[in-house]
């Protein structure tokens, strides 16, 4: 890691610095494949958490025990975010925390299991959030955005934010891996 990178990791805990370090070399994978000549830049952090990627490219970051998952894109009017959570049912229920009413309707309408399907939307929702912080720069909760998942791979989204929000996922070696792009509308 550039030395600026190490002293960000110097300041977590051993937790957190080896997720940072996954994450940044997702990260640095990406940019190795993209644009070479900017993966050995130093990957910080802004004053929101995100990570701040070189001039000209935008880019967002997950980790999951010792998986890390990154994505990044040309910088331009879009903010992306990406998501890796376990595709298995949570601990505990989690769906009356982070699903609409209309949302958990859905799936006792549709038979769908409750605890895998908490488990995606909660993914594509975090994905989401990374992709919308940069413009609203506040919490946003979870029952903010409501997603119509379909079986292809896509999750249609409303909510009231003043952005447009696309979003793919799929499962990835026992791994939900959401992604989400939002623009300004
Ligand atoms: C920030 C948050 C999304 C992180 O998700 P997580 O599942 O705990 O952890 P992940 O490993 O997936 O992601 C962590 C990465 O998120 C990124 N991140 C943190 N804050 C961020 C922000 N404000 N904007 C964009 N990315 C951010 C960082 O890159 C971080 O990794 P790093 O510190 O090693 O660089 C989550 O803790 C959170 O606060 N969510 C807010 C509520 C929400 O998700 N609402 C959904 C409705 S839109």
């Amino acid at each position: 890691m550039p030395a600026a990178e190490q002293a960000l990791a110097a300041t977590l805990s051993p937790v957190r610095r080896r997720e940072l370090v996954a994450g940044r070399s997702a990260l640095r994978a990406a940019l190795a494949e993209l644009a070479p000549g900017l993966a050995d830049s130093p990957l910080l952090a802004d004053d929101r958490g995100a990570p701040i990627l070189p001039e000209g490219w935008v880019g967002s970051v997950s980790h999951k025990g010792p998986r890390a998952a990154a994505l990044i894109a040309p910088a331009g009017a879009a903010r992306i975010g990406i998501d890796l959570e376990r595709a298995a049912p949570p601990r505990q229920d989690i769906a009356r925390w982070i699903l609409t009413q209309r949302e958990q309707m859905f799936l006792v309408d549709r038979g769908i299991d409750r605890g895998l399907a908490s488990t995606l939307r909660f993914s594509i929702k975090e994905a989401i959030y990374k992709a919308v912080d940069p413009f609203v720069r506040r919490y946003v909760a979870f029952t903010e955005v409501e997603l119509d998942v379909s079986d292809d791979g896509i999750a249609h989204v409303t909510s009231e934010l003043p952005l447009a929000i696309e979003t793919t996922w799929r499962e990835v070696g026992g791994f939900w891996l959401a992604t989400a792009r939002a623009v300004r509308r």
